[in-house]
């Protein structure tokens, strides 16, 4: 059974009060609506992991990631943070390559096979995101596009390395836009990409990889979405900043 995972993406939103208010009121959420077979996963800033993590402690499946990492250990790099500081802070996940780190910050699929390198040493699950921008969708070639992100960055890993990866498909044409792709166009996506780590890991390792869809899911076409065969839960932004939109989301499986 692949692992079920709603995962938020707060993005730089939230100074420390309206972090700890968000936390509070989906922990409480949780607890009274319990959805025992989802992890749900909050990714905020890094100057909320401390905060967040305390408000988590001891509230089953409710784990912490970061946004980015370094894609080195250690060293003379103002500003970054390392996997391992993640992983000292209670991280569990990483999300990797988010299409906003590839356009405004020019990672390239080498640095991601880098940076991804750095979660699994320090034993972090990263979201390896990829997706398509809009021009490429309408040229038709997306599913292509998608399957050379995948290939050039994380083909070099080994099968028992890819089983601790989880995949975000994440079309930027759907991203902070309202404009969601249909559940049709997921589920294709999302089976061409477990094909293609099939094709290159073996059905049995690919049938185990979770994969999410991220771009404007919302509480109303989360169900949909959600009950496509490969799809495994979704990489939410706007919406993780709203609790009980955030909670919705969760419960639709
Ligand atoms: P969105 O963002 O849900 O606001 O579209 C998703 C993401 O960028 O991860």
């Amino acid at each position: 059974m692949r692992k079920k995972i709603v995962a938020g993406n707060w993005k730089m939103n939230g100074v420390q009060e309206e972090g700890q208010k968000l936390t509070s009121e989906i922990v409480n959420m949780l607890r009274d609506e319990p959805q025992k077979d989802v992890t749900v996963v909050l990714n905020p800033p890094y100057v909320h992991l401390h905060g967040v993590n305390k408000l988590i402690a001891g509230v089953k499946n409710i784990h912490l990631g970061g946004q980015n990492c370094s894609d080195k250990a250690s060293g003379a790099f103002t500003g970054e943070i390392s996997a391992e500081m993640l992983a000292s802070f209670g991280a569990e996940y990483v999300i990797i390559g988010h299409s906003e780190r590839r356009e405004y910050f020019r990672e390239t699929n080498a640095l991601l096979t880098e940076k991804t390198k750095q979660a699994l040493a320090n034993k972090l699950t990263p979201i390896f995101c990829c997706g398509e921008p809009l021009e490429i969708r309408e040229s038709g070639t997306h599913e292509d596009y998608v399957k050379n992100q995948l290939t050039e960055s994380l083909f070099g890993f080994s099968e028992n390395e890819i089983k601790n990866i989880v995949i975000a498909y994440e079309p930027i044409w759907a991203i902070g836009t309202g404009k969601t792709a249909s559940a049709e166009q997921a589920q294709e996506m999302h089976a061409a990409i477990r094909q293609h780590l099939a094709g290159k890991f073996g059905s049995a390792v690919a049938d185990e990889i979770s994969i999410l869809y991220g771009g404007s899911c919302k509480p109303d076409n989360a169900r949909e979405i959600f009950s496509k065969p490969d799809v495994d839960g979704g990489l939410i932004g706007g919406a993780s900043l709203k609790s009980r939109d955030f909670v919705d989301i969760i419960k639709s499986f």
